[in-house]
């Protein structure tokens, strides 16, 4: 059993069993050929490719994600062996710690993340937005004063804002408030780099007449600009009304040193 970097030539092997993993299908496919440029895809092979993980380094994290492992191979410690492989790259090139994010339901992968020393520091919830068109709404750029936004998800990774980011991101007009009542509500917007057309948004949550302004104006946001989906991921609990709600996540992280 050997664990390397992956080419191209391993996309069809891998993505044959990585076709409907979840109910809802699988992404491995669509990013593949991304994650080879980015690099830091490996694949765990026998005599054909049957694992596959990726390490996305930012800073002093790496986050591992599409873990998949063939599903006549499970159970032997494979996908272990891919994170702990992962984990001592990381570590070689300094980094302290790592994160992942795992559907609260995926007991196989909570289970095994869990034995591997990863605990859950947030849970996040997953919900979905069609862009449509509104009349304009209240809403602003910029950051209310007493707000401090630890995260925000681009494609789907979970990273840490540090100040200059956080400029960075107010600069590009990515930070939208809408404050016409008390409590306010803030969103980072970010265009996927993975999937076309698809907006995603880290909303820290206000009332619920803030949050349905703010959800508008990005909603007409992405109708003018023909967007096809918009996803929302958010610690906190949406009205029923004001997005649908598709799945939850742990954010897991280990210390590395
Ligand atoms: C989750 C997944 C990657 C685990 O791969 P794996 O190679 O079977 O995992 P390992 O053998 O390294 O498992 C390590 C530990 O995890 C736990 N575990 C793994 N599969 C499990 C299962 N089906 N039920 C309960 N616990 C399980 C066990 O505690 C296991 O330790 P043990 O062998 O000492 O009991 C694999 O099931 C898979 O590809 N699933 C579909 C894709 C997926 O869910 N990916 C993760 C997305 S975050």
């Amino acid at each position: 059993m050997i664990i390397r970097k992956a080419t191209a030539i391993d996309k069809e092997h891998i993505t044959k069993f990585c076709k409907n993993t979840f109910s809802w299908g699988d992404y491995i496919q669509d990013v593949w050929d991304f994650w080879v440029k980015e690099g830091n895809l490996f694949v765990l092979e026998n005599t054909l490719p049957i694992g596959v993980c990726h390490a996305y380094y930012l800073d002093n994290n790496v986050w591992i994600e599409g873990i998949r492992i063939h599903p006549s191979h499970r159970k032997q410690g494979l996908a272990s062996q891919l994170v702990l492989h992962i984990e001592s790259l990381a570590q070689k090139r300094g980094i302290e710690t790592s994160s992942m994010l795992i559907d609260v339901e995926n007991n196989s992968s909570l289970q095994m993340a869990q034995n591997l020393g990863y605990v859950i520091s947030e849970k996040w919830n997953f919900y979905s937005l069609v862009p449509k068109q509104f009349d304009a709404c209240s809403v602003r750029f910029g950051l209310p004063d007493t707000l401090t936004i630890p995260y925000y998800v681009k494609s789907w990774r979970w990273l840490r804002l540090n100040n200059a980011k956080l400029l960075d991101l107010l600069n590009n007009n990515q930070v939208i408030c809408c404050d016409k009542s008390d409590d306010p509500s803030f969103a980072i917007i970010s265009n996927s780099e993975h999937f076309e057309k698809t907006m995603l948004i880290t909303l820290y949550s206000g009332s619920n007449d803030n949050d349905h302004d703010l959800l508008s104006y990005i909603q007409n946001l992405c109708f003018r600009n023909n967007y096809y989906r918009i996803q929302i991921l958010t610690k906190n609990t949406l009205a029923p009304s004001t997005a649908e709600y598709r799945l939850s996540f742990n954010l897991m992280s280990k210390l590395l040193s």
